[in-house]
């Protein structure tokens, strides 16, 4: 393979790129991002990387989510602390139903790339370029605001460090204290179903650290019960700005793209000689590789030799997006040719991307039951192949949308109208949310009890 630099992936065909009017203002931009300080550290993503090697063991559970795109009009701090919150209840759902420690991961903090399906998009006979996400042009349907903008790359980075500075605040400041865990509970969730679920969980939480504190185990002497590790990701789309956020660690001389922990490449641009294969091949931080239903075991194994040469433990997380009803029958073939070559990865779900339908309304929806069933599939069949199942991947909100139809508090078509807010894919809402929480945390508990029949390693 030929040197890698951070701007090597230049080299190779690109796909999802916006058609800049302006390549000397996009180059000032960048150059401008590239003189920035980083917004994340290489030890973190190291850190990150040494607890996904600890999920691909079995020892710990990898949650990620939140939006499917953020967006310059809705940041706010409630967004934040709501979508935080939300995260921090099902990772508690999760450690204390699982008894596994939870790998923390945000779609937050810089996911506002997204990729089309096509590069233009026609209303009522209109024909414009089609929105790309916030870092690259506007939602509003016009033409001024389809035109891409260099500045906004520039935006981007902003909104990610004051969003990251909150996250880091409520992380470590006090917030995720195990002692708030009734505080978490959101509002209008308190009535739902898996609102009152969870309040029965935190009582006997709040009773757990009473009974550990009479023990001496408190806060002083064990300060995790009073913080979190929380890591931030996005889709490396937008290379571009993936490129300017990339700097050489210091401690290590190996480089890191600084714009996040974690970076996942897409199903769209997961081309074995494209750029952004080529890109992520480079940089050290752990990596996702999102696989749909048309890639192929053998083209799997490539783009593993790519992304993970050495077979580090943690550096590469597969996140499978089938659709409920193909769950079954594509996971298998990539499992099994992946444990067949002694390939160290992470296996995570999906439930999202292969479920959207359009509601007979005419709204782009997601049914909740379809993302239940999914994930039933992927333990299913982890189970039956005797691998592990890692993680999932989910797009979500704190707040209360009406986005994807069923749940407990069923979401109908007719509802889908009254809060449906997404800048881009529908979104579960916090109890549908916390509803798949509970659901996985069976799933862990039947797998922890369970006889395991595992290889001889
Ligand atoms: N530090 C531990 C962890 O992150 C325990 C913990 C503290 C925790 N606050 C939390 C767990 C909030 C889940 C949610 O796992
Ligand atoms: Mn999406």
């Amino acid at each position: 393979m030929t040197t890698w630099t951070p701007a090597s992936w230049r080299t190779k065909p690109v796909q999802q790129v916006p058609d800049y009017p302006d390549a000397a203002k996009l180059a000032a931009v960048e150059a401008r991002l590239k003189s920035y300080p980083p917004l994340v550290f290489a030890g973190e993503a190291r850190n990150l990387t040494a607890a996904l090697a600890e999920v691909s063991e079995g020892k710990a559970f990898l949650l990620q989510g939140g939006d499917c795109a953020e967006s310059f009009a809705e940041f706010h701090p409630d967004n934040i602390r709501d979508t935080f919150r939300v995260l921090l209840q099902m990772a508690v759902v999760l450690t204390f139903g699982g008894s596994m420690p939870v790998v923390k991961v945000g779609r937050i903090a810089g996911q506002f790339a997204k990729p089309r399906s096509a590069p233009t998009e026609t209303v009522d006979g209109v024909e414009l370029p089609s929105y790309r996400g916030d870092i690259v042009n506007g939602p509003d349907f016009t033409a001024d605001a389809r035109v891409p903008d260099p500045e906004r790359l520039q935006q981007a980075y902003l909104q990610s460090a004051a969003t990251l500075n909150l996250l880091r605040a409520f992380a470590q400041g006090g917030y995720a204290d195990l002692h708030n865990v009734h505080r978490w509970n959101l509002g209008f969730i308190d009535k739902s179903p898996a609102g009152e679920k969870y309040k029965a969980l935190a009582d006997r939480i709040s009773e757990t650290l009473g009974f550990m504190e009479a023990c001496g185990i408190t806060p002083d002497s064990t300060p995790q019960l009073r913080t979190t590790d929380f890591y931030t990701s996005h889709e490396a789309l937008l290379l571009g700005y993936e490129q300017a956020m990339t700097r050489v660690d210091s401690t290590s001389g190996d480089w890191y793209d600084t714009s996040a922990h974690m970076l996942w490449i897409g199903d769209r641009t997961r081309q074995l000689d494209g750029a952004h294969i080529e890109f992520a091949r480079g940089i050290r931080n752990p990596i996702g590789l999102k696989c749909g239903p048309s890639l192929k075991a053998d083209d799997l194994l490539r783009l593993i030799d790519a992304l993970n040469p050495q077979n580090q433990p943690g550096r590469l997380t597969l996140i499978g997006r089938f659709g409920a009803d193909h769950a079954a029958e594509h996971w298998p073939k990539l499992i099994r040719s992946v444990a067949r070559e002694g390939r160290n990865v992470v296996w995570s779900c999906d439930p999202m991307h292969g479920n959207t339908i359009k509601s007979s309304s005419g709204y782009k929806t997601r049914p909740v039951d379809r993302i239940l069933k999914e994930v039933q599939t992927f333990f299913a069949v982890h189970r039956a192949e005797g691998t592990h199942p890692g993680g999932v991947h989910f797009e979500m909100t704190g707040r209360d949308v009406t986005e994807c139809i069923g749940g407990a508090i069923n979401v109908t078509d007719a509802d889908l109208s009254s809060r449906y807010d997404t800048a881009c894919d529908p979104r579960l809402n916090a109890s549908q949310v916390l509803e798949l929480g509970f659901l996985i945390a069976e799933s862990l508990k039947d797998r922890a009890g369970a006889p395991r029949f595992q290889a001889a390693e």
